[in-house]
């Protein structure tokens, strides 16, 4: 059975709340929902639920702009209903992780209504107010990441936006806005929740003296424009750890609970996030997998390279998706997904699943007159939106595929008849079989869930690895070629293969199929 900390046997699973079940019939999903599909996630196998914000918004960023810290969106439901779900989510085992969002609130939050108010507001200062250039334009040359000047001018000055305007960063230099954010995180943790995952970790704090930010030589003319510079001065800065670590006490104050933070990095800069002495983040997001080429000698070097930078006694972490990347099964094709999904859960660390790809959902092409995504309707056309890997759960074959009896929010798939929970759920071989196999597999099995990754390597097109814990050893043979490729192995059985239709014993050699995986139980 799973041993270990929940968080690091258990699988992590993300919720896009807008996307995932709509019990109100106004197209949209909301916590009622999420209710309603417990059992579902349950019987998946996975341990903690992340579900993306579902505060009051003004939804400039579908609720990453943030107007109220303590309640809940009327779109998403109430209170009362957050504690209905959380006492479910508790009562069948399992954990809830909340979005928090630090770095920027929404320009409608109280906190920024009364900062812009005047200059002499005592809250003036929870914000990035600074005077204009000489010449009245930004005070410098950083950019949003969402397109053009991180800088908006608001009366006399101007405040300071990592993302879109109507996100205004705070200032985590004022100790009136650091005990004001760090009582959100009590608020929550005081209703019983079991953890946060951290949006934009990395950018919560600025450097003090605002210095341009230096050109970045590796763009092109067709670049979105966050990449123009390198973001030396606006990300990553030593002093976002501090911060870090102070999140992580209030946490560990609460007993056993999960500090998570989204960190776009190198793998050196991400080692940092888990603090000098392990006091900072438990689990920063790789999205390693996400970003490099499907390759297998690639992937081999991300492996080997991901568990040389972990300091001492750091659990790893695997994503292969989220509501701001294209989908795994479009990224990699369909018949690449099935090796995904042995290769995230077999990998030694936490792995982090986004709703929908156990089904093999797909990038759902959004018409230009109904895309939601303002980083679509800032750069259009770049392929920066990100509403395709956003669009409704594919539960079943009835009308709107079980999402919601009303008119979605976003357009389904035009394969939903075919690809959804009922369906591959009774397809012995489907790719959410293959999900749930492997999630039992990696739940029963000490040496997947806990052991050390050994051997790893590649071999032309093959992936492989091993996994061990004491005397149990099981070895991961991934093809991730078109063709048949022959593998070396010891003797043993092949515990499941994600075209699962063998579990043949094997000795000296395995055949693999086109794009076939196999974890072998080692004799
Ligand atoms: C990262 C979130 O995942 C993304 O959806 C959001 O737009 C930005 N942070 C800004 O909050
Ligand atoms: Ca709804």
């Amino acid at each position: 059975m799973a041993s270990g900390l929940w968080w690091q046997y258990g699988i992590l699973y993300e919720v896009y709340p807008r996307s995932f079940q709509d019990a109100n019939g106004d197209g949209i999903g909301d916590l009622q929902g999420i209710l309603r599909r417990l059992d579902y996630l349950a019987g998946l196998g996975i341990k903690g639920i992340w579900i993306a914000p579902f505060y009051p918004s003004p939804m400039a960023d579908f609720g990453y702009d943030i107007s109220d810290y303590c309640n809940i969106d009327p779109i998403f439901g109430t209170l009362d209903d957050f504690d209905r779900l959380l006492k479910a989510i508790h009562d069948r085992g399992l954990k809830l992780i909340l979005d928090f969002v630090p770095n920027h609130t929404s320009d409608q939050h109280p906190w920024f209504q009364e900062s812009r108010s005047s200059l002499t507001n005592p809250k003036r200062d929870w914000y990035l107010w600074h005077d204009p250039a000489p010449d009245g334009g930004p005070p410098n040359n950083w950019l949003s990441n969402f397109g053009g000047s991180a800088w908006t001018k608001d009366g006399s000055q101007y405040y300071c936006h990592s993302f879109l305007k109507q996100q205004p960063d705070v200032n985590w230099r004022n100790p009136g806005l650091r005990a004001a954010m760090f009582d959100v995180l009590r608020f929550w943790l005081d209703r019983g929740v079991d953890g946060f995952r951290v949006d934009v970790m990395w950018m919560m704090i600025k450097d003090d003296q605002f210095r341009d930010n230096p050109v970045n030589p590796a763009t092109f003319s067709d670049s979105p424009d966050s990449v123009r510079l390198l973001p030396v001065y606006n990300q990553n800065r030593p002093e976002v750890h501090a911060i870090v670590a102070e999140m992580r006490a209030i946490l560990d104050s609460y007993g056993d609970r999960l500090l998570i933070g989204e960190t776009y990095l190198s793998f050196d800069q991400l080692a940092t996030y888990y603090g000098r002495n392990l006091e900072g983040a438990q689990l920063p997001f790789n999205f390693h997998l996400i970003q490099t080429p499907w390759k297998a000698d690639a992937i081999a070097a991300v492996i080997k390279d991901y568990e040389a930078s972990l300091p001492p006694g750091a659990w790893p972490n695997w994503v292969i998706g989220n509501h701001d990347q294209p989908r795994i099964a479009t990224r990699v094709g369909r018949d690449q997904a099935r090796i995904a999904a042995m290769l995230l859960l077999t990998l030694r660390g936490t792995p982090t699943m986004y709703y929908g790809d156990e089904v093999g959902m797909t990038d759902v092409p959004i018409p230009r007159g109904e895309v939601q995504d303002s980083a679509e309707k800032n750069q259009p056309g770049k392929g920066l939106g990100r509403d395709p890997e956003r669009t409704p759960m594919q539960w079943d074959d009835s009308a709107n595929a079980g999402f919601t009896r009303g008119k979605p929010w976003l357009r389904l798939a035009a394969d939903f008849a075919s690809v959804n929970v009922a369906v591959l759920s009774r397809e012995r071989d489907s790719l959410l079989s293959l999900y749930r196999e492997l999630i039992r597999l990696r739940t029963f099995q000490a040496a997947l869930h806990g052991g050390s990754v050994r051997e790893v390597a590649s071999n032309g097109p093959v992936l492989r690895y091993e996994r061990v814990e004491g005397t149990e050893r099981f070895a991961v043979l991934l093809n991730l070629s078109a063709a048949k490729e022959e593998a070396a192995v010891a003797a043993g059985r092949i515990a499941i293969s994600t075209h699962m239709d063998r579990e043949e014993a094997v000795e000296g050699r395995v055949l693999l199929r086109p794009f076939e995986g196999v974890v072998v139980d080692l004799d």
